[in-house]
Order: C-alpha cells, then sequence, then structure tokens
C-alpha cells in the first residue's frame, strides 16, 4: 500500500501532522473475561489472526509517517494491547490510568512505568479513568467520556494537571462504554460521533460546539467505526464503517481502511490499540 505522509496537503487543503504512537503487541490476547457486551469468552479469539491485523495497523502508520513506540505486552493481561487506555498524555505530561475492572488493574501502573523510565512527568491518578479511551484531546479542549468507566472527579484532576478544559459527556449504551467507541477527532478542532450513545444533554453540548461535525448512523458505530484515528488528514479506520467512510472522502479526507475484526470481539478497533505521545510544544 503507497501512503501519502501525514504531513503532505491534500487537494482539499487538509494537512496532516505525524504522530508519536505508543502500541502494544497483542501476543497474549484473548476474550477469557467479559468485561463489556462485545466481550464472548465462551466464544475465545485467535491470536494468530489478532498479531496479523494488528501489525497490518503498525504498518499503516508508519506507511503514513508515523512514529510506533512499543510497549511489552505482560502474559495474563490479555487487553494490555488496548494501549489507548493505558494513559493520557498531552503536552508531555501523562495522566496515568486507574482502570474500573480489576481484570485489567495491573495495565495502569505498567503504562506508567513505560513513560517513569522514560523521564516524562507523570501523575498517578487518585480517580478511576481509562486513559485515552475516555479522554479525547482537541486544540482548545479535551472531550471526556463517563457513565461506564471513568468517574468525573477523574475529568477535574486531568483538566488541572493538563491545562486544558475538559468537557463532561455522558455516556448511555454499554455498548458504546468509552467515548472513543462513540467519537473521534477529525483533527484538532471537529469530531465525528454516534449522537444515540450520548444522553440527552451531552448530544446538545456536542450539537452546540460542532455543528460541523460528522454524524455516523448505527450501522457505522456498530462495526466501531467511530474507534478511528485521524492525523487531519489521512483517517485510520474500520473498513466496514462504509457510510462514514463515504462522508469523510466527500470532505476531503484520505481514508485508510483496517480490518481488525478479531480484535473486535473484545471491543476495540484502531483507536483502542494506539496511545497518542504529544509533545511538549509550549514554551514554559
Ligand atoms: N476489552 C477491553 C475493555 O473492555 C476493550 C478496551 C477497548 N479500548 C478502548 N479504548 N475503547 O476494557
Amino acid at each position: 500500500m503507497t501512503l501519502a505522509p501525514a504531513a503532505e496537503t491534500t487537494d482539499s487543503g487538509r494537512t496532516g501532522t505525524a504522530r508519536h504512537f505508543l502500541m502494544c503487541r497483542p501476543e497474549f490476547f484473548t476474550v477469557s473475561y467479559s468485561i463489556n457486551p462485545w466481550m464472548h469468552p465462551e466464544k475465545g479469539a485467535d491470536t494468530t489472526r489478532a498479531l496479523r491485523q494488528w501489525e497490518s495497523l503498525r504498518q499503516a502508520y508508519e506507511d503514513l509517517g508515523h512514529t510506533v513506540s512499543l510497549i511489552d505486552p505482560i502474559e495474563g493481561l490479555p487487553d494490555m494491547v488496548f494501549a489507548a487506555n493505558g494513559a493520557l498524555v498531552v503536552d508531555g505530561r501523562v495522566y496515568g490510568a486507574r482502570f474500573a475492572h480489576p481484570e485489567r488493574a495491573a495495565e495502569g501502573p505498567a503504562y506508567l512505568r513505560w513513560f517513569v523510565e522514560r523521564g516524562y512527568e507523570t501523575l498517578e491518578a487518585s480517580f478511576t479513568n481509562e486513559g485515552e479511551g475516555d479522554y479525547l484531546t482537541l486544540d482548545e479542549m479535551i472531550l471526556a467520556g463517563t457513565g461506564f468507566r471513568t468517574d468525573v472527579a477523574a475529568h477535574m484532576e486531568a483538566q488541572e494537571f493538563l491545562g486544558r478544559p475538559v468537557v463532561t459527556l455522558r455516556l448511555v449504551d454499554p455498548r458504546y462504554y468509552h467515548l472513543d467507541t462513540a467519537l473521534f477527532p477529525l483533527d484538532g478542532h471537529n469530531v465525528a460521533y454516534y449522537p444515540e450513545a450520548f444522553s440527552e444533554g451531552s448530544r446538545k453540548v456536542l450539537r452546540r460546539l460542532f455543528p460541523d461535525a460528522v454524524i455516523a448512523t448505527s450501522a457505522d458505530a456498530e462495526v466501531l467505526g467511530l474507534n478511528a484515528v485521524s492525523d487531519g488528514r489521512n483517517v485510520v479506520v474500520n473498513a466496514e464503517a462504509t457510510g462514514l467512510i463515504l462522508e469523510l472522502k466527500r470532505r476531503g479526507f484520505e481514508v485508510v481502511p483496517v480490518d481488525l475484526g478479531e480484535l473486535r470481539k473484545a471491543g476495540g478497533g484502531p483507536k483502542c490499540c494506539t496511545l497518542e505521545i504529544r509533545p511538549n510544544r509550549e514554551i514554559r
């Protein structure tokens, strides 16, 4: 596959920026417990297939000119592949995750250690939060999900530590238990989302903040199409989200379709596998 690097501008004038991602190979991936409606332990999952699909996601990022760092997977933590949940990194500051379910609790310290060892400024969270799974960063604000995993108190803690306004959004459909299963940033200012995943008040907030948002259908949401990663120009998205893909193209985005069907058996897609490390661009 030949992809245009992020930094090139499309005909429609969209420019992407090269990103730094942290990922975790799904070496120990399986479905052995159920903490969301997608997970059926009795059906299990194919680790080899998951690895192959994950490798093509990583390759797609590298072809786009992004940098991928890796954290070692840990045996007995099958969901550790979902790096987005490991932390929230904004301006080089790392807000640690504190998982809602005991099955994933050990992932929080493992991810935080990775950043501590590399000299990042870190904060161990006092409140339950599942990292970028529930915090999506735009230029002027961070959108934060609550309702299933992340506590509202953690929204305030993140705002205080990162110095960026945090807007709370309430999730109401258990299939869309993390914010990143129902919404993704198209660039620093606009988003795509599935309205039915949000409470009525939160829908109004989204309409007010993003009058020009891409609105996804239930068909796109049900294949985890909203669990996508955009660099402002290229959007890496589940291939089955055909309606969403058409609309993205219409708006001048380059679409990079991927197949992560095996990881979807745990309720994850491309974004779940991807933790963005946002460097400190501020002059202090
Ligand atoms: N099985 C995992 C869980 O329920 C999936 C996590 C997906 N990650 C995400 N960022 N949405 O916690």
